[in-house]
Parts: C-alpha cells; sequence; structure tokens
C-alpha cells in the first residue's frame, strides 16, 4: 500500500522530517519560502495531512480547494490561524501543541517581564551607543520585581506557571482574571487571587497578558484600558497579537500613561507598528516565547505524533475538535 501524502509548509528539525518519512510521502519546505494562500492550495493537492506552524492560515477557502485534506497538525499550542468551525465542519481534524511549551514559554514571559522592569534591553542599546560615560544615581532606574503585585490576564497553563514563579521566586502579590476561575486548589499552589478586570488593571504593577486570541477577545488592551494601569506599571504581552491595540500603547508609551512594555507578538507580524520602534520604553522580541531548542523539538514532534497517530488509525494526542472523530466512527 502506498504511504499518505503529507505537506510539512514550513522548515523544521530535519529529524522530525525524517520521523514523517517513515510513515508518509513528505513534500517538505527546508529552504522555507513563503507561500500565497493559492501556492499552499497548489502544493495541499492530493495531501492527506499538512504540518503547520502559527502563520499558515488553514480557512474555508483552503478546505474547499483541498477535498483530500484530513488533518491540520500545528506545532503550536494557539491555533487561530485555523478556523476551527470551517474546519468542524469540512471533517477536516485540527491539532496544536500544548503542554510541552508552559514552561518554557512561562519562563520566558518573567524574562521579557524582568527585562521590561529593569530596562535591559533600553540600557544595553545606550552602552553600546558609547553613550556611557559616567555613572548615574537614576540612571536606568526601573521598577521592582521582588514584592510587586504581578496581575495575570488568562490564567491557562501558561498563566498558571508565571504565577507560580512570581509568588515562590519572587514574592510577589499575585491577582488574575480570566474566564473561568480556576478551583481552590490551583488558586493555593499559583498563590493567586481572582479579581475582576477593572481591578486588575488598577492595582497590577506587572500585567501579562497570556489569553487566547479570538475574535471577542481583540483589543483587550487597548487606550481605556491603558488609561485605567499605574502610570508606573508595565505590560507583557506574550499571548498573541490583536490582544493589544499596538497603535493605542505606543501612544500610551509615548505619553507615560503607564512606564513600559514588553511585547512579543504583535498586530500583523511579523510587521511591527513603526511607532512601537521608535519609543525608548518598550522591549521588542520576534515571538520567540516557546523558543528553546528542546521544546521547539518536542512541539515539532508532538505535531509529527498527531499526524503519525491519526494517519496511521490511532488516536491522535491533541485534537482540537474530536467532533471529527466521533462523526468518522459513526
Ligand atoms: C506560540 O505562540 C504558540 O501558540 O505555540
Amino acid at each position: 500500500m502506498s504511504k499518505p501524502e503529507i505537506l510539512v509548509a514550513r522548515a523544521v528539525f530535519p529529524e522530525v522530517i525524517a520521523r514523517l518519512e517513515e510513515h508518509f510521502t513528505v513534500q517538505a519546505n527546508q529552504a522555507d519560502e513563503t507561500w500565497s494562500q493559492a501556492e499552499l492550495i497548489a502544493r495541499l493537492q492530493g495531501k492527506a495531512g499538512v504540518f503547520t506552524t502559527g502563520g499558515d492560515r488553514i480557512d474555508a477557502q483552503v478546505l474547499a480547494a483541498c477535498p483530500q485534506l484530513k488533518i491540520c497538525a500545528n506545532m503550536a499550542v494557539g491555533y487561530n490561524n485555523f478556523d476551527l468551525t470551517a474546519m468542524t465542519a469540512a471533517g477536516v481534524l485540527a491539532t496544536n501543541a500544548p503542554d510541552v511549551l508552559t514552561e518554557t514559554t512561562a519562563d520566558f514571559g518573567f524574562a521579557l517581564l524582568m527585562a521590561t522592569a529593569r530596562r535591559i534591553t533600553e540600557s544595553e542599546h545606550f552602552l553600546r551607543a558609547g553613550q556611557w560615560t559616567k555613572w548615574g544615581f537614576d540612571m536606568f532606574a526601573g521598577s521592582d520585581i521582588h514584592g510587586a503585585t504581578l496581575g495575570i490576564l488568562g490564567m491557562g497553563r501558561i498563566g498558571q506557571g508565571i504565577a507560580k514563579r512570581g509568588a515562590h521566586g519572587f514574592g510577589m502579590k499575585v491577582i488574575y482574571h480570566t474566564r473561568s476561575r480556576l478551583d481552590a486548589a490551583l488558586e493555593a499552589e499559583c498563590q493567586a487571587a481572582y479579581v475582576s478586570k477593572d481591578e486588575l488593571l488598577a492595582r497590577a504593577d506587572h500585567l501579562v497578558l497570556v489569553l487566547p486570541y479570538s475574535p471577542a477577545a481583540h483589543h483587550t488592551i487597548g487606550a481605556a484600558e491603558l488609561a485605567q494601569m499605574k502610570p508606573t506599571a508595565t505590560l507583557i504581552n506574550i499571548a498573541r497579537g490583536g490582544i493589544v491595540d499596538d497603535a493605542a500603547l505606543a501612544v500610551a508609551l509615548r505619553n507615560k500613561t503607564i512606564a513600559a512594555a514588553g511585547l512579543d507578538v504583535f498586530e500583523g507580524e511579523p510587521a511591527v507598528h513603526p511607532d512601537l520602534l521608535t519609543v525608548p520604553n518598550v522591549v521588542l522580541t520576534p515571538h520567540i516565547a516557546s523558543a528553546s531548542l528542546p521544546t521547539r523539538l518536542a512541539m515539532a514532534n508532538l505535531a509529527a505524533d498527531n499526524l503519525i497517530a491519526f494517519l496511521t488509525g490511532k488516536a491522535p494526542l491533541t485534537p482540537l475538535n474530536p467532533a471529527v472523530l466521533a462523526a468518522a466512527r459513526a
């Protein structure tokens, strides 16, 4: 029997391609070309599965043009690049890559918070530019992390990881807001107190965003919310571009409505709002929160495991629309 054909839409670890090749005829993209939707559709013809990353959009148009497609396996925990409703309607399984990236991403959230609050990149640019001629009593004086109030918006696994780091490692008071409140045992483990969104905005010294993107979450933080924050506060976005109104944030940073921001994700990335590039009090990183080598390998292997399991008749590990499995069984 011939092997099923799959597409790997972006360059990935060669050892993961080799694993996939044991089970499938693989069309890879190790040159990491950027494809238009039409090019993606052309390459998906005859493919039963596709290995995607967070930038590869699978929508109703792609699905309609690729009737042989059975599974899209995302090498990301977020899946706002998938139109899940359209995938379920088309009977196409979607999988993501949760859990394996939780601790690495929480580490990065904390690193970005510390770099932002303590003005690390801003001061490094100053030093590299040869501007350091003498010590100054308030030179790059930032805000403290230990003992401060850490606010977390969205309290899934990554949010909980950040809460634990803050509470246990830095003696922070942790407050959070999310759609569904944690149970008492998890709140105790995270030493986190549930508050309203308004209270979170008003009280946080450092506010970390870790909620998933959905159209309802678009511009969760805009001019009005920024105005509710303390002028000394820092805002960290490791969630998704579009959760923050980047134009409004650039204005708030320039006007010092808040003290500083650390951003790993951007509206319309890899493009970055030009005004964010010219304000000094923002730390900018190119969507690398999960980027430790072991974690990226684990994410790629999990996407591959989902493809291998599903297309060889076994249960996928992390299905997003299990209704598709039930329908296939019926
Ligand atoms: C990264 O942003 C992910 O969703 O895995």
